[in-house]
């Protein structure tokens, strides 16, 4: 079980200042920021149009820090090569975006890089079971995947049952919540199992004064 020492977070740029986007990334960097997480979405799988890979090849000299990119795209397996190269140390794939969420785990390993699963509210926790030992981090989405600001689903019985999968290997393996998640919440997250908090509008929302403040707050030492 994650201590809460132990408890990363990673902004969701999501909600950052799409003109400014550079500035945006250092500012959360120096902000204390653990993982800089990237939105990725296609007006397909998910009803939202972000970023692609050239975007994230453009902010990797901004910052050294994790780059943990979320892929809401189908087809997701094409385009691994391409933000492979583009710098991202974790790619995040749904199962619902292909047809063999197992190969695409083992693509991303392949690439070199961390493989992550992401499981939508309704998708059920124990396909994980079947796919852990290909896995470096586990995504309960905790929205529907799409948008940022939307409203927190209380699934700590889902979190609780990954993470006992999650303890039934011995590599590691990230515990990530996503949507919605604020300094209200994330106490019963952690409590719940996860280490790592995704966060776009309760770190963005103040202006690039408020991230430090923000970031303190989500690991509850504000
Ligand atoms: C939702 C994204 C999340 C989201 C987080 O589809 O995966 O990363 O933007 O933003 P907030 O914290 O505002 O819910
Ligand atoms: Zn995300």
């Amino acid at each position: 079980m994650a201590r809460v020492t132990d408890i990363k977070i990673a902004p969701s740029i999501l909600s950052a200042d799409f003109a400014a986007l550079g500035n945006e990334v250092r500012a959360i960097d120096q902000a204390g920021a653990d993982y800089i997480h990237v939105d990725v979405m296609d007006g397909h799988f998910v009803p939202n149009i972000t970023i692609g890979p050239g975007v994230v090849k453009a902010l990797r000299p901004h910052s050294k820090k994790i780059f943990d990119v979320h892929l809401m795209i189908s087809p997701a397996d094409p385009y691994i090569p391409d933000f492979a190269a583009a710098g991202a140390d974790i790619i995040t794939v749904h199962p619902e975006a292909g047809a063999h969420i197992h190969r695409s785990l083992q693509a991303i390993r392949a690439a070199g890089k961390k493989a992550g699963i992401s499981l939508n509210p309704a998708t059920p926790v124990d396909l994980l079971k079947h796919v852990i030992e290909l896995t470096d981090l586990v995504l309960i989405m905790t929205v529907n995947p799409g948008f940022g600001g939307q409203s927190f689903i209380p699934l700590f019985d889902k979190i609780r049952a990954a993470r006992e999968i999650i303890e039934t290997v011995d590599h590691p393996v990230d515990l990530q919540v996503d949507g919605g998640v604020n300094a209200a919440n994330a106490p019963d997250a952690i409590a719940a199992g996860a280490n790592v908090l995704v966060a776009g509008t309760s770190v963005f929302k103040d202006g690039p004064d408020g991230y430090a403040k923000n970031i303190r707050a989500l690991r509850g030492d504000a």
